[in-house]
């Protein structure tokens, strides 16, 4: 059977690839990236790293508002869909490219499978948010990482082809961990296993805004830790609008969007990390390192009832009274699988179109 998978940012490269690897064992796959993210470190550095296959379709669609970018995306994978007749379409997670792979398929009714399904943030003033639950009322496959997700899908009364798989990028980090404790980025930056902090941010509630995003590197630095800060495009451009760029750079290492085994390592090592990522909130999680999660409110509920998440905002007195006092207090729980998501997910899928 055909099935195409459509990609376009960092986090569902990473998916991608556990996910691929299964299911090309006994389907056709025509991987669509929709070029939503495109320089080599948040994109093309994955697939070589990860050895994902090549995209067979590259829409090229870049930056733009959000109607600019879905729409465009939308129209580009529409027309793969209607040359390829798929049997399925597998969308990931709650950019703005699943959204665009969801709202294409389901016109030309091609089914849809969405990895990451039933996540709520109950923040309608995220953009994931819409995306995730308009995904959902879409989907005819829903893969849930975890029970709450299955129970957020219930709520809206969606308890067909909802699936309990576990979480695919718990998958991702049992099958590369061992590579990324080979890689040189201590070394290489200077750290020292357990004596810096990890810092990713890129939410536009944390980035555009100018209050919060000053607020956060103001606490990080008189924090008066080692940090380091791999920096997305869209805070690197907020870095330099509100020229924070020169004070930060000065206290804190700032490097460029680090590939997945070398972010694996930092994460690994690090003495706390904090982030208002989803992806990494999780891997903080795995890898047993504390979270100060700069955000109000969290996709991942069981990282904070465990101890080991703490929600923080964008609040300086909050980040730095993380940063200074904040240590886990629970056990960490199996909310996330067995690792084995990705095997699930294709075994259901060959179930579904034999
Ligand atoms: C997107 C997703 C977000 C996800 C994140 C993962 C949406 C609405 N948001 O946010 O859910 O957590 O990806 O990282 O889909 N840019 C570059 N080079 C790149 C990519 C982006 O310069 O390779 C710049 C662009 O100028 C763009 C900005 O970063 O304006 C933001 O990119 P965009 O893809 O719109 O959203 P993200 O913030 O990356
Ligand atoms: N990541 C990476 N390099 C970095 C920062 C993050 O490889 O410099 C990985 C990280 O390990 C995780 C994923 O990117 O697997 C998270 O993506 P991101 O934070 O961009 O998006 P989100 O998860 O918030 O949607």
């Amino acid at each position: 059977m055909k099935i195409v998978s459509v990609v376009g940012a960092r986090p569902q490269f990473i998916k991608a690839a556990q996910v691929s690897r299964e299911i090309r064992k006994h389907h056709k796959e025509i991987i669509v990236h929709t070029g939503q993210h495109y320089d080599p470190p948040m994109s093309g550095n994955f697939f070589d790293e990860l050895k994902i296959p090549k995209p067979d379709f590259n829409l090229g669609v870049g930056p733009g508002t959000h109607a600019e970018q879905t729409g465009k995306m939308v129209v580009g994978v529409e027309k793969i869909l209607m040359d390829e007749e798929p049997d399925l379409v597998l969308v990931y997670g709650d950019t703005n490219s699943t959204l665009a792979g969801g709202l294409a398929a389901v016109k030309v009714h091609v089914p849809i499978a969405h990895v990451e399904a039933g996540l709520r943030s109950f923040n309608n003033r995220m953009p994931e948010e819409i995306n995730r639950i308009l995904v959902d009322r879409m989907s005819q496959l829903l893969f849930c990482p975890t029970k709450t997700a299955v129970e957020n899908l219930k709520k809206e009364g969606i308890t067909e082809g909802v699936h309990l798989v576990g979480d695919v990028m718990y998958d991702a980090v049992l099958h590369n961990r061992e590579l990324a404790m080979k890689s040189q980025m201590l070394e290489k930056l200077g750290l020292k296993e357990k004596e810096y902090l990890l810092v990713t941010v890129h939410r536009p509630s944390n980035t555009d805004k100018r209050e919060n995003l000053e607020a956060i590197v103001d606490a990080l630095i008189s924090s008066g830790e080692t940090i380091v800060l791999p920096v997305h495009p869209r805070t690197l451009k907020s870095l330099k609008k509100f020229k924070f760029h020169a004070k930060l750079d000065e206290a804190i290492k700032l490097i460029e969007p680090a590939g997945y085994l070398d972010f694996t390592c930092l994460a690994m090592n690090a003495k706390k990390i904090l982030t208002d990522s989803g992806g990494v909130q999780k891997e903080a999680y795995f890898h047993g390192v504390p979270c100060i999660t700069l955000r109000e409110e969290t996709e991942w509920v069981e990282t904070v009832k465990d101890g080991w998440n703490v929600l923080v905002g964008a609040n300086g007195d909050r980040i730095l009274d993380a940063i200074r006092t904040f240590e886990p207090d629970g056990e960490r729980g199996e909310s996330y699988g067995d690792g084995k998501a990705s095997e699930k997910m294709a075994k259901i899928i060959d179930d579904e179109l034999a």
